[in-house]
């Protein structure tokens, strides 16, 4: 605990300290990156936001959630390396070679080179989504794309896809991490083995914020906690981050891939939340993402896989206005004035050539009434919770009323094809009857729903799922 208090005392500081006493420790070791996300209509112009990045921080990699030029133009010639990502929507068509070639000649070739671009990423938690059409169109796009890229004499750009937690069907303890049944060889075996083959590597975003109950907060913040003992592996975890990374691992191992890199496409901790949300605050935002930057760019890696580093991707980098709750628009380092929300060593201000102002206390000249580039999209970010002791109970997933029987067949087609025991839907099956589709809907729906950790997005099933509270047995839809 004393060290924690040491280090947000050292944290707070940096606030207050002149430019030339702090560390420049941007190096191409430095580990952090930041998402910038842009769901808001209050943000600076992109070549204020690269200017920024630049002159006063030691961030030297941004992640983006779309392929924007102004803010490909803006980060041209700053040396900070840009991750750019497809739209869900396009990936489907870039599994077609021509398809993929004027991708990269609209998107890509445009700022070569003088925008280095890192990776780039398809879609967002493409898994979540639970698309059949889109999952079984990754993989095929992934190879695709870099297969242009390798043509275009891109080679240096690697192609990724970022996860969320929720593909894995078990985390806990770590050494028990595996892939959702039926997407682990089938989907994850594949993806693995074209980051092998192409030296890229897997995306997971991992999100102790999601995943901590009152008695694991401080275990979730890296504070001072009892651990959990992993008796499988003899590891003792001190915080939720390795121990969600390690389950990626294990899972990872589980198939034969433990080779392949691991980059942390997004966490992070919001500052501000609901009333009901009283841990996302400042002093957990703070204590969470200082203490991140600290532990991964210490080196020390995780228990399963020690002394290794991982990129890592901080969501994000400004507060997001027209993100749709309170706790979502609250996951920025700064506010769109440039000012911190809260001081941690990211922020690393450097010496600046110019004017030896702080960011905070002389914002640059916005446009404040200009609106964010590019289309407002849904959220990217943070939307859901990843596994973890956070489960609910007493909650149920039923099909919402006017869904049609062919979308009723689709979701019962899709969650069987998981591998789910559909067995008692089937003919002879203590829930055959009623033999309805509706039924048997309502029946695969809630079992996926409850197989998979009462996340909400696992009862989305192509907006014809909702979740109820009480038992859907008394519930007419
Ligand atoms: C560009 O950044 C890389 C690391 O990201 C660093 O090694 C290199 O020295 C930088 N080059 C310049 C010209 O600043
Ligand atoms: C989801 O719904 C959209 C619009 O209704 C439809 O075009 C799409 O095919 C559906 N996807 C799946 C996987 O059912
Ligand atoms: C695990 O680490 C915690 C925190 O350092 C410690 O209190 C606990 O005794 C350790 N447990 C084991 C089994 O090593
Ligand atoms: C990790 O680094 C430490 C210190 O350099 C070293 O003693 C240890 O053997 C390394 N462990 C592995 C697995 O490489």
């Amino acid at each position: 605990m004393a060290t924690v208090t040491k280090l947000s005392g050292f944290l707070h500081l940096l606030l207050f300290l002149p430019f030339h006493l702090l560390i420049d420790s941007a190096s191409a070791a430095y580990p952090i990156g930041v998402n910038y996300g842009t769901v808001a209509n209050n943000l600076p112009p992109p070549q204020q936001v690269a200017k920024f990045l630049k002159t006063q921080t030691s961030i030297n990699s941004v992640k983006i959630f779309d392929a924007n030029p102004d803010i490909l133009r803006a980060f041209a010639n700053t040396n900070i390396s840009v991750t750019v990502t497809v739209g869900n929507g396009d990936i489907p068509a870039l599994a077609k070679l021509p398809a993929a070639q004027s991708w990269i000649a609209n998107n890509i070739l445009p700022h070569q080179p003088q925008t280095i671009i890192r990776y780039i990423v398809l879609g967002n938690e493409i898994m979540a989504t639970s698309d059949k059409a889109l999952i079984a169109h990754l993989l095929p796009a992934m190879k695709t794309l870099k297969y242009a890229l390798d043509q275009a004499k891109l080679t240096h750009i690697q192609v990724s896809t970022p996860n969320s937690l929720g593909i894995l069907s078990t985390s806990e303890p770590p050494s028990n991490g595996r892939f959702r049944k039926g997407y682990d060889k089938a989907v994850f075996a594949k993806i693995l083995d074209f980051h092998r083959q192409t030296k890229s590597p897997f995306m997971v975003n991992p999100y102790p914020y999601f995943g901590f109950v009152p008695q694991t907060l401080n275990y979730a913040l890296f504070k001072s906690n009892g651990g959990v003992f992993d008796a499988a592996t003899g590891m003792n975890y001190t915080n939720m981050f390795d121990a969600q990374l390690d389950a990626v691992y294990s899972a990872m191992k589980k198939l034969g891939y433990e080779d392949v890199d691991i980059v942390v496409g997004e966490t992070g901790w919001p500052s501000a939340g609901d009333p009901n949300q009283p841990d996302s605050n400042l002093l957990n935002a703070q204590s969470y993402n200082g203490k991140l930057v600290q532990h991964v760019s210490s080196g020390k890696g995780t228990p399963l896989m020690p002394n290794r580093t991982f990129e890592t991707y901080i969501f994000a980098l400004f507060n997001e206005n027209l993100k749709p709750s309170i706790s979502e628009q609250n996951f920025g380092l700064f506010k769109p004035d440039f000012s911190p929300v809260y001081s941690v060593d990211v922020l690393n201000l450097k010496p600046a050539s110019g004017p030896t102002t702080t960011p905070g206390s002389s914002p640059p000249a916005l446009a404040p009434d200009r609106p964010a580039p590019g289309p407002v999209r849904p959220a990217p970010g943070p939307a859901r919770p990843a596994p973890g002791p956070g489960s609910v109970t007493g909650r149920w997933c039923v099909p919402k009323a006017g869904t049609s029987n062919a979308a009723l067949q689709a979701n019962i087609d899709y969650v069987c094809g998981t591998g789910l025991d559909c067995k008692p839907i089937q003919q002879g099956g203590s829930c055959f009857d009623p033999n309805d589709v509706r039924s048997h809907a309502a029946y695969a729906m809630d079992a996926f729903y409850q197989a998979n950790g009462h996340h909400d997005y696992n009862c989305d099933f192509n907006k014809t799922g909702l979740i109820v509270h009480s038992d859907p047995s008394t519930f007419s839809t």
